[in-house]
């Protein structure tokens, strides 16, 4: 099990879900977050303390995926996110140690795997 970071465009999320629900990806944490690359930093002081002035909003979704995920994932947010310009983003693989589905207690692949049996109604979700 892997844990998936990517960071991506605003303007790209869209496009990011669709490759991942395409790719068969559906449990997705999403965040808005501000950032910063490899880019030269334009730096200015304040308080005498120098401080990076362009951080540029962001995206990161997180997603915990089992191993024959794990390349499909990464795929589908390179094909949702890039632009082929300058800060299209990055993504940032991790293991995973444990995950545990709190209403059934299943654990690790099992809470990984799509809830199929139960009814879901938008309240479930
Ligand atoms: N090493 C890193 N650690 C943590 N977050 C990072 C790192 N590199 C990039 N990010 C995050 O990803 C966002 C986009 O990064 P960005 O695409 O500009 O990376 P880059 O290395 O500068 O590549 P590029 O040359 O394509 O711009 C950053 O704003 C930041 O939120
Ligand atoms: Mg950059």
């Amino acid at each position: 099990m892997k844990l998936i970071t990517a960071v991506v465009r605003p303007e790209r999320v869209q496009q990011v879900k669709e490759a991942l629900f395409q790719a068969g990806i559906s449990g997705i944490t999403l965040s808005r977050v501000s950032g910063h690359g490899g880019e030269q930093s334009i730096v200015e002081h304040y308080r005498g303390t120098r401080v990076m002035v362009e951080f540029h909003d962001k995206v990161e979704f997180r997603m915990a995926v089992s191993e024959p995920f794990v390349q499909a994932a990464i795929d589908a947010i390179c094909k949702g996110a890039r632009t082929g310009e300058v800060g299209d983003g990055k993504i940032f693989v991790q293991p995973m140690e444990r995950v545990i589905r709190i209403r059934t207690g299943e654990e690790d692949t099992a809470a990984l795997t799509p809830v199929t049996e139960t009814k879901l109604t938008p309240d479930h979700l």
